[in-house]
């Protein structure tokens, strides 16, 4: 196991107000072993919402969590940023990140996930000139290696074959900050994960939108035949994940990370159907008969899986969260928190962050 152990001060986390960034904001910040500050710098597109840390912002707002209202697409104030707040870390999660919305204009995707990494690299090189007690880490996805057939598994020596625009522009983005570590020197670590699950997720991902669906008794979506396959993780496993990385992880080197949890979509729907009908004291035939085939997303990968070897040998990580505990906690998450559930669907989230935020 790798002994070396990084000091993290003044955190930047980008995309903060997204699913995975607030959970991790939120684990970050209740880590024992970290004393530093948090700068959330988000652009608070549809997918942002501070509602999501809003708890955060209660406990630690203006002394070790501040949130920064800003563009990574915008160089200019990408740059005073670093400078401002002396940065010395970087998680980057900022993204377009939903692929069915890279179909239908993937434009936003390349200008956020490409140039916008570029911008917030070219800042770290600027700022960071020399040093070595700095660490850029990018989250990025298993999407990137393509698509399985029935058997096989993803490694950090995988083949890049990205078939979607989000997955393309994210494999860039990966390139890019290879080769900004190789070509200038920059500290940097990568991990490429699978799907992740949990509270606070946008509904517009499967899980809360097959949970939602069946509270409210509408049909539940599944695209083809329901035989893709996914490799699920629960959240906190991934953000515990991404912080041995950036504590212990070797620099320049790439991290796969994976819940080694397989489901076929249909498989999992019905499971959620099982846990919804029990905790709603509903009937789970009755749901599962809103189960409706949609029409297959173009180029839908088959089948991703994960073989995280080298992040357990080399960091010591694993999962903690089983699949069944997780969906449960998710569920109940879902149903326990209407009012979060209620701004999103509305819109009222934005409205709320206008009344609620001073987003200097
Ligand atoms: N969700 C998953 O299952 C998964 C799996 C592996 C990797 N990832 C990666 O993790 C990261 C976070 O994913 P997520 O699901 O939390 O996404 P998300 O869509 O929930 O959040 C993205 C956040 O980025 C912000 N953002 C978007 N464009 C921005 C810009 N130009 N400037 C500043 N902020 C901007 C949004 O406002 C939002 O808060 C992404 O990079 C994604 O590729 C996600």
């Amino acid at each position: 196991m790798t002994e070396q152990s990084r000091t993290l001060s003044n955190v930047l986390v980008t995309g903060g107000a997204g699913f995975i960034g607030s959970n991790f904001i939120r684990f970050l910040l209740s880590d024992e072993g970290f004393n530093g500050k948090v700068f959330n710098l988000d652009s608070l597109t549809y997918a942002g919402n501070l509602e999501n840390l809003r708890d955060v912002h209660d406990e630690h707002g203006g002394t070790r969590y501040h949130f920064i209202e800003a563009d990574i697409r915008d160089f200019e104030r990408v740059d005073e940023i670093f400078a401002k707040y002396e940065i010395d870390t970087v998680v980057h999660f900022a993204a377009e990140s939903h692929v069915d919305r890279s179909i239908v204009g993937p434009r936003a995707f390349i200008e956020t996930n490409i140039i916008g990494t570029v911008n917030l690299l070219e800042a770290a090189r600027a700022r960071w000139a020399g040093r070595d007690d700095v660490l850029f880490h990018h989250v990025s996805t298993d999407e990137v290696f393509g698509s399985l057939g029935e058997t096989g598994q993803f490694n950090e020596s995988t083949p890049y074959d990205p078939k979607s625009p989000y997955s393309a522009s994210k494999a860039s983005s990966d390139h890019l900050v290879r080769a900004w570590g190789h070509t200038y020197g920059l500290p940097f670590t990568i991990s490429n994960c699978s799907n992740n699950y949990g509270p606070y997720q946008f509904p517009e991902k499967m899980i809360p939108v097959m949970i939602m669906n069946m509270v409210d008794r509408k049909p539940l979506p599944v695209y083809g035949d329901g035989s893709n396959v996914r490799d699920w993780l629960y959240v906190d496993d991934h953000s515990s994940a991404i912080l041995r990385i950036m504590r212990s992880g070797r620099s320049s080197e790439t991290y796969v990370v994976g819940g080694e949890n397989e489901w076929q979509n249909l498989k999992l729907v019905g499971s959620l159907c099982t846990i919804v009908a029990e905790e709603t004291k509903g009937d789970a035939d009755e749901l599962l008969d809103l189960i409706t085939f949609v029409t297959d997303r173009p180029g839908h990968d088959l089948r991703y899986a994960i073989d995280c070897t080298k992040t357990k040998s080399e960091l010591g990580w694993t999962q903690r969260h089983t699949f069944a505990e997780g969906l449960r906690h998710t569920v109940r998450w879902y149903l326990d928190n209407p009012t979060w559930v209620n701004h999103i669907r509305s819109g009222e989230y934005r409205k709320w962050m206008e009344r609620n935020y001073d987003r200097r």
